[in-house]
């Protein structure tokens, strides 16, 4: 299976994801911590791209294009942080027809811009095993440690009010055009990311296998009404 998790910063496309690949063993591939970890400012590009990450700009499409392509290869996925332009997703459609494995669904996670702010500058990551925490709705059982590995906790640098907020805008200009993209190849589903995280998750996992079973039939009656 092959999905996409669409979303603001903060919205939880890090956190769903990582449940929802879990649930159905299939990879988490996030552009956002593949950047962080793979981009070391050895090289003057390398220190480039930091900057715009730490500042919240976009890092240019046919960067992002050439990483991407080399990390879809393989098993089935649920990528998390692309695409987040309208560039992107037309190329991420190339790149998939030409490995000959469509996308099967995008899901699409809303959060109000208020929430976001408090989301984002109380959040807590473990540069380890990537687990997510929140200082109030999440904390972890012992400050600044990881509860699954021990890790000693994080913020990362583009996770301050100021930066949030030109991320979302970003956001707003740039990628959501791209949800109906997704929406007029009735491969959309959108819920509300507001509320108890488990909840989010299974109410997306219910939509995902409802939504895929739907198609799998209307591909069935195709091809009997067409034979
Ligand atoms: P990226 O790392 O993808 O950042 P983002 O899109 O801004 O999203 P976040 O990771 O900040 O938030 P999230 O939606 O994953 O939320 P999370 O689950 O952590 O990208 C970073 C940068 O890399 C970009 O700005 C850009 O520079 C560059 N980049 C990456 N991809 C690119 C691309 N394709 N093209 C160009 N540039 C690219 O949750 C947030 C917090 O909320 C956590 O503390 C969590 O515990 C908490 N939380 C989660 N769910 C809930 C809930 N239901 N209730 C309360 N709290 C919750
Ligand atoms: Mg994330």
């Amino acid at each position: 299976m092959r999905l996409l998790i669409l979303g603001a910063s903060g919205a939880g496309k890090g956190t769903q994801a990582q449940a929802i690949a879990k649930h159905f063993d299939i990879r988490h591939i996030s552009t956002g911590d593949f950047l962080r970890e793979e981009i070391r400012p050895s090289t003057a590009l390398c220190r480039a791209v930091k900057r715009l990450i730490d500042r919240g700009d976009l890092v240019p499409d046919e960067l992002m294009l050439s990483i991407v392509h080399e990390i879809l290869e393989g098993d089935d996925f649920i990528l998390d942080g692309f695409p987040r332009t309208f560039a992107q997703a037309l190329a991420l459609d190339e790149i998939c027809g030409r490995l000959g494995s469509p996308i099967d669904m995008a899901l699409n996670i809303h959060v109000p811009d208020d929430d976001i702010i408090q989301r984002i500058t109380g959040r807590k990551v473990c540069p380890d095993c990537k687990a997510m925490f929140h200082i109030i709705f999440y904390p972890p059982k012992q400050a600044f440690t990881c509860d699954n590995c021990g890790g000693t906790l994080e913020q990362r640098p583009d996770d301050t009010a100021s930066t949030v907020r030109h991320r979302l805008k970003i956001y707003h200009e740039r990628t959501v055009p791209i949800i109906d993209f997704y929406d007029r190849q009735n491969l959309l589903i959108s819920t509300s990311g507001t509320g108890d995280v488990e909840e989010i998750t299974q109410n997306l996992i219910e939509l995902l296998e409802a939504k895929l079973l739907v198609a799998k039939l209307e591909k069935k009656m195709e091809k009997g009404i067409w034979r």
